[in-house]
């Protein structure tokens, strides 16, 4: 490729703000929101009267914290650090010590917010990022709405961020809903799921829509089924507390494999304004057809992996052997359901979507399968119809970001022979490898007010609307076949025969070797 489309094309700068960082000694403080912001202003997009206060509940202060996070996030950049411009980030950083539980911390943040607005001329603007505990979240919502600092004067803006988990349940994540929209209005939240930041699933937007030969053919008339697939090869790591209360189906289905689902099944919105798409995405997953109880044993698919020797040589640990999980857990650490949308554009076509832990490749992927074509032509010759494959379209969301479709094509030959053969985009080929937490644009759109790749409270609790049956099944029947997967392999047996079982089969990975 001679020339490189720019990858930025002219962006405007965000406006001034102050970003107050709970949680700031986590790990997403370190591996991405840092690593963010840098990002965000070695490309020029973070205004100069940006600056950032962290709060914490410990004994150091603002230089102590610029040491801490000097070391910490600088593996997690992915550009040659600039020292110069690292460490302009590193002086905008303000340190306020205060127990998030305590009414005094938060008057003390908002004395520093005033005295940072008149030094910084940061406008009044503020993201609260909490990057805490999701138990925390109530409290510090309830105490920042109880210091003022929710209100926005005029043309400011005081916006809320909040990470997943959204609740456990239905229940839980209305409850959560309910005390969050006390405190901030709705179009002041914003609930990331870092899934809508990857540039991958952006991008399926416009690949559909700013492309007059998709759209005619995104239906039931031409698309056989898709398959989702959210594969990772890496099992519970050190999050072995958290997943055995949560697993595989909470931790990642109602928020990114729908999330996944919705933005390559919804309607095409009048605009790309944040409710506008946001709508669209909400009426898609409200037309799932709900999994009735008696439906879950034969839709959905739950597996736990087992011991195993890697094709490296390397053994993995059982789930049950993982630290802080129990010995007996019935968690499950691989999903796998089909789901039918009722709409008049997917009538009749059934979306298989799968996820877990310890698989052999790191990798997620949608496949959209074609109809095969009649082939009336080649009735008489050598081809049957079996022997000419549907086409299929891969949109890959990571590694390798691109999309692919493979096609048939006659091999050279006396004798008429078909060959599928694929043609391929690759993200990195035109436009250059960038750095991406995926948190820079998420970043960067709350400091517009653009609430487009953020969660909405009705998209969160649809989505629990959806498992909760799942969810309730198991509860009541818990597995007696546990683990029924090895480490390394794609899940159990179960999984290849829900697809099977209509005739279809999961799309072999083409980047797995498992490590
Ligand atoms: C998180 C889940 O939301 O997403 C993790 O809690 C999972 O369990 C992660 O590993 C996957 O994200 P990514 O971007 O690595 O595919």
């Amino acid at each position: 490729m001679s020339v490189l489309p720019s990858r930025k094309a002219e962006v405007p700068q965000a406006p001034p703000g102050v970003m107050v960082i709970f949680g700031a000694s986590g790990d997403l403080a370190k591996r991405k929101l840092f690593p963010a912001l840098y990002h965000l202003m070695t490309d020029g997009l973070l205004s100069k009267h940006f600056r950032i206060i962290v709060v914490e509940r410990r004994d150091r202060d603002a230089a102590a914290y610029r040491d801490y996070i000097d070391t910490t996030a600088r593996p997690f950049i992915s550009k040659d650090i600039s020292a110069d411009l690292w460490q302009e980030l590193l002086q905008r950083i303000h340190y306020l010590n205060g127990d998030l539980n305590d009414a005094d911390t938060y008057k003390r943040m908002s004395t520093m917010l005033d005295e940072i607005e008149s030094s910084h001329h940061t406008g009044g603007n503020c993201l609260f990022y909490l990057a805490t505990p999701p138990d925390t979240f109530g409290e510090i919502a309830t105490q920042l709405h109880a210091a003022g600092l929710a209100t926005e004067h005029g043309d400011q803006w005081r916006h809320l961020v909040v990470e997943k988990p959204f609740g456990r349940d239905l229940a839980s994540a209305r409850a959560l809903n309910n005390t969050l929209q006390a405190a901030f209005h709705e179009d002041q939240i914003y609930r990331i799921d870092h899934y809508l930041g990857k540039e991958t699933v952006q991008n399926i937007l416009m690949y559909r829509f700013a492309n007059s030969t998709v759209e005619p053919i995104w239906n039931h008339r031409y698309i056989d089924h898709m398959q989702i697939t959210v594969a990772e090869s890496i099992g519970v790591e050190s999050r072995g507390g958290y997943y055995d209360q949560t697993g595989a189906l909470r931790d990642m289905v109602p928020n990114h494999l729908l999330a996944l689902l919705s933005t390559v099944t919804m309607e095409p919105a009048n605009s790309l304004d944040g409710n506008a798409v946001r709508d669209e995405q909400a009426k898609i997953l409200r037309a799932i057809q709900p999994i009735l109880p008696e439906q879950v044993l034969t839709q959905v698919v739950r597996g736990q992996y087992g011991e195993s020797t890697l094709t490296s040589g390397k053994t993995a640990i059982a789930y049950r052997d993982e630290e802080r999980v129990a010995p007996d857990s019935a968690t499950e650490t691989f999903v796998a359901m089909k789901l039918l949308i009722d709409s008049w554009r997917w009538a009749g076509v059934p979306f298989y979507l799968r996820t877990g832990k310890r698989m052999p490749g790191r990798y997620t992927e949608i496949v959209v399968q074609f109809k095969q074509a009649p082939n009336m032509m080649f009735r008489d010759s050598l081809l049957r119809r079996e022997q000419v494959p549907p086409n299929t379209l891969v949109l890959r969301i990571q590694p390798n970001e691109g999309i692919g479709m493979s096609f048939n094509a006659k091999v050279p030959s006396p004798i008429p022979q078909i060959s599928p053969v694929e043609m391929d985009f690759s993200y990195s080929d035109y436009f250059g490898d960038g750095p991406t937490t995926g948190y820079e644009t998420l970043l960067y759109e709350c400091m517009n007010s653009d609430p487009t790749l953020f969660k909405r409270a009705d998209v969160i609790e649809t989505g629990w609307e959806l498992v909760e049956p799942i969810l309730d099944v198991w509860h009541a029947l818990p597995p007696r076949n546990f683990p029924n997967y090895a480490a390394g392999t794609w899940g159990p047996r179960a999984a290849e025969d829900l697809i099977a079982q209509d005739g279809r089969a999961w799309r072999p990975c083409k980047v797995c070797s498992i490590d």
